[in-house]
């Protein structure tokens, strides 16, 4: 009986032993992982203490556990089951899995892809989860600056811009310090949940230089464009571009410069009616 419980006690020993070299943790991070639309993206899990995961399931989900990111078991890569919108984009790296970096590699970020990731590594006796906040930003386009109406010697220009993510601000100066106030502004989500913006001035000061400034308030980026006021006015017809033509007797050449721009004018406002017409009909 006495040689039994020794024998027992060994045992209930070596298995002990082996729990303890088999148990872990898991390490996200704490912080937000931040994504950038169109780039890839790691998103940190670590065993701890380092161990070889060669030999486990991990399991990289988003709300539905059976539709998960990515599931890496048996030594297989299981992409059957795999969320349609990770596939292709998704990867563990299979050289530091020895030294147990599970980490997920994504690339080409969608909007879509922001949320909370769980990170579930499982043994034959244990398994251990994290959890992994990841924020998506994007910062859009140079904004273009376009005349859009014109009201006697007031003009109205549109500032337009694509791809942000979040939303952003819109701010317009005169070219120098002071603040222009927008007359109006839209900010359209597109299909693929990036934010579209479009602003309007009216100006009516020919030594203003407008500048459009829109920012990502997030990652304090920004991208500006400006346009010369006076150059929308005069870089066709110049008034004494014409009178030197009229002086030279030459005007016939005059009158078909101010045809030709005045065309271009209306051509221009043309197009900017039917796009418009098409978004109203959207
Ligand atoms: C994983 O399992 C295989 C087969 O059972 C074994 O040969 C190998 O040594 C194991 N690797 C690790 C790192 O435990
Ligand atoms: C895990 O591997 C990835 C990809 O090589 C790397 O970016 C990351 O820093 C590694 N993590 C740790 C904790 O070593």
């Amino acid at each position: 009986v006495f040689q039994n419980s020794c024998q027992c006690q060994s045992l209930f020993h070596t298995v002990m032993i082996v729990f303890l070299l088999e148990t872990f943790t898991v390490l996200g991070s704490d912080q937000p992982i931040i994504a950038v639309v169109g780039e890839v993206v790691v998103l940190p899990c670590q065993l701890s203490p380092r161990m070889s995961a060669v030999n486990k399931t991990i399991r990289w989900f988003r709300d539905q556990i059976n539709s998960p990111v990515y599931l890496y078991k048996n030594r297989f890569h299981i992409t059957d089951k795999q969320d349609q919108a990770y596939r292709g984009r998704t990867t563990l790296f299979i050289e530091e899995l020895g030294i147990g970096n599970v980490s997920l590699g994504m690339r080409n970020v969608r909007v879509s892809d922001e949320g909370i990731y769980g990170c579930f590594v499982e043994s034959l006796i244990w398994y251990e989860e994290t959890t992994i906040e990841v924020i998506v930003t994007g910062t859009g386009s140079d904004p273009l600056i376009y005349p859009d109406d014109y009201e006697g010697k007031r003009i109205q220009l549109g500032c337009k811009s694509s791809g942000w993510y979040p939303k952003p601000e819109v701010t317009w100066t005169d070219g120098k310090s002071q603040k222009l106030t927008s007359v109006s502004e839209t900010i359209e989500t597109e299909d693929d949940g990036l934010f579209s913006v479009n602003s309007y001035v009216i100006t009516g000061d020919s030594s203003h230089k407008p500048t459009c400034r829109i920012q990502n308030n997030f990652m304090k980026e920004t991208r500006e464009s400006s346009l010369q006021i006076s150059e929308l006015y005069f870089s066709c017809v110049s008034p004494w571009l014409v009178a030197f033509f009229v002086l030279l007797g030459l005007v016939p050449v005059a009158i078909c410069i101010a045809i030709y721009c005045w065309r271009k004018q209306k051509i221009w406002l043309k197009k900017k009616k039917i796009k418009k017409g098409k978004t109203s009909g959207k």
